[in-house]
């Protein structure tokens, strides 16, 4: 998929340039960023918008995966951004993204996080509970400045991937319950605060989500919500945000549906609920990430070690794990795999892939398919874009793999892979530690 096929040579391509290529140039583990694909899933959604005839956003969830190169690409593609840190904040800035299509979200913005957006001057804050709102309010008069906020609440609608459950969810460390009158309030609330400036709500039902019933139930929901919130206090929402959540395919095993088809189902269900109400239409956001990113991102790892076990298992180690990928570890997530090297041949053998970290739980598929893998051999393992890079960690003291973007048969550093003295960068050796002389 995407620019990815394999070539004369019987060997992975992506975005016009060789696997082997890339690993001699740039080392592995490495993760592979095809930018053309990654752009025309930005273009999937701005385009199923406009066909809808909706003003609209979509904001980028930069936490899939935030780098400096991703936030210029969203830019480029006209994309909106949704930060939760400081960090992933500071990224997008030094990006040179536009301040005003940035959005805060989180459940525990910081005092720091909150002067640092207001500063820069974002476009909004996605507010998340009671104590937040005063805690915004309180900024934003110290500056004499507005904040602009969404109020996010749960609608009671949870995507457990397949079945919804429309109760139940008032048990979330985010949001503003709707059932129980707590959104209810929160608007309420926003409406004395003289600092705060509410645009709409936002609604995030959950991730990796296959199916459209869950966000026609949401829109049904925040629109029942806002012909109340106008009836009787007389505030009309402008922006409705139904959050991201939009599936992607991992392996054969998963479905999504294409983009525009979640868009068109999000867009029908605003415009039948809110006309049935004679609302005025509001402006949709969501925040895709995962399926912007997720697909686009190949790992490419060196075969190193394997263990034999007759009759019980083959395990084949390569040069990374947990560290660049913790989402088999954490979620059990299932991904597909081939020997970029030797892409061609048939399989003849069924191993599981190891991590090369000390624990028994570092393993990255099991019961693979694959030729016989050899040291050196070359693995490339698929749809590694979304929260592989982003929940990478050091692990074992392992080194960050670099992340490079390919196009037209050129490879670009996003980011550097990271050196030993990056490792031991921010320790310190107390005085009283040190070595006599
Ligand atoms: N908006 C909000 C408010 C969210 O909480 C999230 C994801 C998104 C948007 C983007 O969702 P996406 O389109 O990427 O599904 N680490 C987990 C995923 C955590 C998702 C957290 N929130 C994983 O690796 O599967």
């Amino acid at each position: 998929h995407g620019t990815s096929k394999i070539n004369e040579q019987g060997r992975l391509e992506i975005g016009g340039c060789d696997t082997k290529d890339l690993a001699e140039q740039f080392g592995t583990p490495l993760y592979i960023v095809d930018e053309a694909l990654v752009r025309q899933r930005a273009r999937e959604y701005v385009e199923a918008f406009k066909a809808s005839g909706f003003r609209f956003q979509v904001a980028y969830a930069s936490k899939a995966f935030s780098t400096v190169a991703m936030c210029a690409i969203a830019e480029q593609e006209g994309l909106s951004l949704d930060v939760v840190s400081d960090g992933e904040l500071h990224t997008a800035l030094q990006a040179g993204f536009p301040a005003e299509r940035i959005h805060f979200h989180g459940n525990n913005k910081t005092p720091f996080e909150i002067e640092m957006a207001l500063d820069a001057g974002i476009g909004c804050f996605v507010a998340d509970n009671f104590s937040e709102l005063e805690l915004l309010n309180a900024i934003a008069a110290s500056k004499g400045r507005k904040a602009n906020i969404l109020l996010r609440i749960t609608p009671g609608v949870e995507a457990h991937t397949h079945d919804y459950i429309s109760t139940g969810q008032q048990d979330s460390k985010f949001g503003f319950d709707l059932a129980g009158g707590a959104a209810y309030k929160a608007v309420e609330q926003s409406l004395k605060l003289d600092n705060l400036v509410l645009l709409g709500v936002h609604s995030h039902i959950g991730s990796q989500i296959f199916e459209v019933e869950g966000f026609r139930m949401a829109a049904a929901k925040v629109a029942e919500f806002a012909v109340e919130v106008r009836d009787k206090l007389g505030q009309v929402f402008r922006v409705i945000n139904l959050g991201g959540g939009f599936g992607i395919r991992y392996t054969s095993e998963d479905s999504p549906l294409p983009v525009n088809v979640y868009i068109s189902a999000i867009t029908e269900a605003i415009r039948s609920n809110f006309t049935e109400a004679s609302y005025p239409l509001p402006e949709i956001w969501v925040e895709p990430g995962r399926s912007i990113i997720g697909d686009a991102g190949t790992t490419l790892y060196t075969v190193g070690t394997s263990k034999d076990i007759p009759g019980v298992r083959k395990y084949v180690a390569v040069d990374g794990g947990m560290t660049d990928n913790p989402r088999p570890a954490l979620y059990e997530s299932k991904y597909d795999a081939l020997l970029a090297n030797r892409a061609t041949e048939p399989a003849v053998e069924k191993v599981s892939i190891a991590g090369k970290c000390c624990e028994s739980g570092d393993m990255l598929i099991w019961d693979l398919e694959l030729p016989e893998a050899k040291t050196g051999d070359l693995l490339a393992v698929f749809c590694t874009g979304a929260y592989n890079y982003a929940m990478a960690s050091n692990y074992n003291r392992i080194r960050r793999p670099a992340v490079v973007l390919v196009k037209d048969g050129g490879a670009d550093i996003a980011v550097q892979r990271e050196s030993l003295e990056d490792i031991s960068r921010n320790d310190v050796l107390p005085q009283r530690l040190r070595k006599a002389e």
